[in-house]
Formats: structure tokens, C-alpha cells, sequence
């Protein structure tokens, strides 16, 4: 991944402020300029029922639900912390919505201290994913926030 991508982003979502529309754009974008990638999606954050909840994404069908703590994502929910996964075999409870899923980075989406939801990477290739990427996710993360009326 390189910083293109950020500027990419900030054209995509300067004239549309819709969360979705914009969320939907953030993983053509992706899907369509990072090689590796073989999934990408936006699970959105219920605190009402403390879980995640599939929203906007690209590739094979997914997980509806996933717990708050639980997989990947649901760490990074719960930590708010960025996770990457150079090894789905070697993380314990990992979910795997599509067996051919080899790594994984997953990215919390914060605004104003609220958690909003997470942006979820799968790549069939092991190892994927590196500090960079992850760097340059935060970036494109909040540039999406940014621009981006969230409606919940
Ligand atoms: N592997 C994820 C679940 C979501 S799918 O990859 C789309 C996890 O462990 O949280």
C-alpha cells in the first residue's frame, strides 16, 4: 500500500458526505489497487449489543455478526487497537468466514472517543500486512471519518 491511496481517498470523498457511499468507495478502492487483497469491509459497532455488525464491503460472503472480543476483529474492537494477523492458523478464535484466508489487519474506527466499527483486510497470501499498511490505513480511516457524516 502507498500514500496514493490517501490522496485517492481525499478526492473519492470531498464532494459526498454519505458515510456509506463513501465506505463503499474506500474498498473499491482498495480492492481494486492493493493486490493482496481478497477481502475488504466495514463492520459497524452496536454497543447497544456490544457486537459487530457486517456493513459495506467487497468480496465473498461474510460473518453477519461477530461478538465484541471475538476474532480478529472483535480484538480490535475491543482493544481499539490495530491488529495484524501474519498468520490466521497462529491466532486463537480466529473467524474464518472464507477458508482461504491466509492474513488479515484489521483497523478500529474512532471518532470523537466513540468506536464507530473496524476495517477489516483478508488476503490469501500469508503475511500480507506490515506497519506501513497499517500506517496508511489509520490515515485513509480518517480521512473517511472526516468527510463523512456518521448517521449512527
Ligand atoms: N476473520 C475475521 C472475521 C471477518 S471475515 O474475515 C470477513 C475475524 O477473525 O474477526
Amino acid at each position: 500500500m502507498n500514500q496514493i491511496l490517501i490522496q485517492q481517498l481525499q478526492s473519492l470523498t470531498s464532494d459526498v458526505n454519505n458515510f456509506i457511499t463513501n465506505l463503499a468507495n474506500l474498498n473499491a478502492l482498495i480492492m481494486q489497487s492493493v493486490k493482496a487483497v481478497d477481502w475488504v469491509g466495514f463492520y459497524q459497532y452496536l454497543s447497544k449489543k456490544d457486537c459487530l455488525l457486517l456493513g459495506p464491503y467487497q468480496g465473498t460472503l461474510a460473518c453477519n455478526v461477530i461478538p465484541n472480543g471475538e476474532g480478529v476483529c472483535g480484538r480490535a474492537s475491543q482493544t481499539r487497537r490495530s491488529q495484524i494477523v501474519p498468520d490466521v492458523t497462529q491466532f486463537k478464535g480466529h473467524i474464518a468466514c472464507d477458508s482461504h484466508t491466509r492474513s488479515e489487519i484489521v483497523v478500529p474506527m474512532i471518532l470523537k472517543k466513540r468506536l464507530v466499527g473496524v476495517l477489516d483486510l483478508d488476503s490469501n497470501r500469508l503475511n500480507a500486512f506490515d506497519r506501513v499498511d497499517q500506517q496508511i490505513l489509520k490515515q485513509m480511516v480518517l480521512i473517511l471519518l472526516k468527510n463523512s457524516d456518521i448517521i449512527f
